[in-house]
């Protein structure tokens, strides 16, 4: 009998794995390494979430899969003000960080062998992960036109501000895309994790009335509180959208024990109701990011896009590895375009998640 191999199998190598021996060459730095490549946040988790979390520690019992009434609200408030969303008609559901519902949620659809989910052709490796996971089929596009009449498309995704370019799609090209999809029943997820970081442009999302028209219907927003709170380590995420997919979502995730922490959940209210310490972390980035634009482009590199999000998409017009290793021999190490698809072999993605002191110190190293 021919058995399958191990799901593993289907997943590409982990690819921060490739950046190993920059990493050590950066290391050997004698004033120590500065990681500007995975992008993970490093200032304070703000006091009024640490609270709240040490206030609901008491938690013996199991939490609702759903969240709870007062999260839901939060969630429900913070959509309508942030999105632009009316004040109700779309269903919102707590996740466990958002990779996890980028990762599952093909699954979670009944997306499977034979299906196509479009991802953008320059992206965050996770969307691919997920189709492969559910055994579908990715087609990198930017435009629908490339996608072709005859594919199965069941789920398009399209990440605004994007990961790893910075890119600000307008509403009226995600206005394309949502019509698209209704047309042939597919689903939008719109990965808007960065959307509260806007530098040079305005991010828009899929649940304002510009682009869903005011209906729900076929999309889904995924949002996370990683960056914009500094909770990356309390694995806080939510997806609001289309009331009927969120409701099957909850329904498997209720069987499937996908459920948010009682502690987290009371953090996430928290960090919902309070946009001062959200307002302090945007200003700490484009700080950084000032620092770092005028560093970069000052020892030559060209910078695209990036005009949100929490990175810089940086290219000197030669393939990412030797700029890779042109940054580490100046002890600064970043992540390697080929990571996000094919055709960013010549950039490379610098993360504005460094201390102050030690984005300063990539000044001095690139002066
Ligand atoms: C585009 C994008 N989506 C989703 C995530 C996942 O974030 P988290 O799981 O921390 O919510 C990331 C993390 O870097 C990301 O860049």
């Amino acid at each position: 009998m021919n058995r399958p191999g191990p799901v593993s199998s289907r997943l590409p190598e982990f690819t921060w794995d490739t950046l190993d021996a920059a990493a050590a060459l950066a290391a050997a730095h004698p004033d120590g390494p500065i990681n500007l490549s995975m992008g993970t946040p490093v200032d304070p988790v703000p006091q009024v979430i640490r609270q709240a979390l040490a206030d609901a520690s008491d938690a013996p019992g199991y939490p609702l899969t759903a969240g709870t009434r007062v999260l839901r609200d939060a969630i429900t408030g913070w959509v309508s003000r942030v999105c632009g969303a009316g004040a109700d008609g779309f269903g919102v559901l707590p996740t466990i960080g958002s990779k996890e519902l980028v990762a599952w949620l093909p699954t979670l659809l009944g997306v499977g062998p034979g299906d196509v989910v479009v991802v953008p052709s320059i992206a965050y490796p996770t969307y691919e992960d997920g189709a492969r996971l559910a055994g579908a089929t990715t087609v990198r596009a930017d435009s629908l036109t490339a996608v072709g009449p005859t594919s199965r498309v069941r789920l398009v995704w399209v990440n605004s501000p994007g990961n790893p370019t910075g890119r600000v799609l307008p509403a009226t090209h995600l206005r394309k895309v949502v019509d698209w999809a209704r047309e042939r029943g597919a689903v939008v997820a719109s990965d808007e994790c960065y959307l509260p970081l806007g530098w040079d442009a305005e991010p828009v999302s899929v649940l304002a009335p510009e682009v869903c028209g005011g209906s729900y219907d076929s999309v889904l927003a995924v949002h996370s509180l990683s960056k914009r709170s500094n909770l990356a380590g309390y694995r806080a995420g939510f997806v609001a959208g289309d009331p009927a997919l969120v409701a099957e979502l909850l329904k498997i995730r209720k069987h499937a024990g996908m459920i948010v922490p009682a502690p987290v959940q009371a953090a996430m209210v928290a960090a919902l109701r309070d946009e001062r310490h959200a307002d302090e972390q945007r200003e700490r980035y484009r700080a950084r990011r000032e620092t770092l634009r005028a560093a970069f482009v000052g020892a030559g590199f060209t910078v695209e896009h990036s005009e949100a999000g929490l990175y810089l998409w940086l290219t000197r017009g030669e393939d990412c590895w030797a700029t890779v290793d042109w940054l580490a021999r100046r002890g600064i190490l970043v992540a390697a375009g080929v990571f996000y698809g094919p055709g960013a072999r010549q950039y490379v993605r610098a993360a504005l998640t460094e201390s102050d002191e030690r984005i300063a110190a990539v000044a001095a190293r690139l002066a």
